[in-house]
């Protein structure tokens, strides 16, 4: 029996798969590509908040003539009377959708899961485990405006312990061959003893960081993961990025941010509006990438695993 395609991590997409993506979803952008798929409709199942990822995995689907069926947070589902996330993934999976793409805290056994039902599965974000299609967006954006990954040095500045974002970030520079650099409180960044250290440049000045970067990534404040509330006007203070402090980035660099922003924590408003700033050009190529993403699971899933 052939193995159901899945993308839940970035850890078996070789470069040549990974690039072979991109090159799709850049002529998906380049003809605007609307498509007619004529298949069962996909699933998305959000049992955490979501905005841009959630619709944009729509956007993506209407893009190819395919219906979805939503479940979105647990109100008016059976998740009220406690049924459990399982046995809600279970019956959505019996329903047969095409695929089912799923975000979901880090107690759900994700692999596990996806073994089980046999149907294609996106991991939408899952925990702090892992956001593989936003790393891969964030990498599509800084080809369209940076050029090629390889060699490239991305800053991280924030909540990185906490952040799926960077977890996929590491898997992906594995394969196209990028730098991480990480900056922040001490209490945001990778322990000491963690493996995640050797593999990251670590900066403890901003203005250094931002030096050696050619693209900065500003990661949200989850106050929602952390045991202690943070001083966000003091966080702000070290940590945000203003016009001044961007000053240290190279006029060529790119400053992004995955979403959604606190406002006055990560970014100083004037940020949004200099000319290296595409936070909103990211949610675009996320359409285009997810569009791609889904064509290739659906016709053609030798090309992901
Ligand atoms: N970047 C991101 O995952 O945003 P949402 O939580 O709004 O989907």
């Amino acid at each position: 029996m052939s193995k159901i395609p899945a993308l839940i991590d970035l850890k078996e997409l070789t470069e040549n798969k990974i690039l072979k993506l991109f090159d799709l979803a850049s002529a998906i952008e380049k003809k605007n590509q609307i498509e007619s798929v004529r298949l069962a409709p996909v699933g998305l199942l959000f049992f955490e908040p979501s905005t841009r990822t959630r619709m944009s995995f729509e956007m993506a689907c209407g893009r190819l003539g395919l219906p979805t069926l939503l479940l979105s947070g647990k109100w008016g589902t059976s998740l009220e009377k406690g049924e459990t996330l399982e046995d809600t993934i279970l019956n959505i999976a019996a329903m047969k959708p095409s695929v089912l793409i799923v975000r979901a805290h880090d107690e759900l056994s994700m692999k596990k899961m996806a073994e089980e039902v046999s149907v294609p599965w996106i991991n939408a974000g899952w925990g702090k485990q892992g956001h593989p299609t936003q790393a891969l967006l964030d990498a599509q954006t800084i080809r369209k405006f940076v050029g090629k990954l390889g060699g490239k040095k991305i800053l991280f500045v924030g909540d990185v312990r906490h952040s799926r974002v960077v977890a996929s970030h590491l898997e992906l520079s594995q394969k196209l061959n990028y730098q991480i650099g990480v900056c922040g409180p001490p209490e945001f960044l990778f322990s000491p003893e963690s493996h995640q250290v050797r593999t990251t440049q670590t900066f403890d000045d901003l203005e250094k960081g931002l030096a050696w970067a050619d693209v900065v990534i500003a990661l949200r404040v989850q106050s929602e993961r952390h045991e202690h509330q943070h001083h966000l006007n003091q966080y702000h203070q070290e940590w945000g990025l203003n016009e001044k402090k961007l000053m240290a980035l190279n006029k060529q660099g790119l400053l992004l941010h995955p979403g959604p922003i606190n406002h006055g924590v990560e970014l100083d408003p004037q940020t949004l509006k200099d000319p290296r700033c595409q936070v909103l050009e990211q949610v675009t190529q996320g359409i285009y990438l997810r569009q791609a993403l889904i064509k290739t699971l659906l016709q053609s899933p030798g090309d992901l695993s």
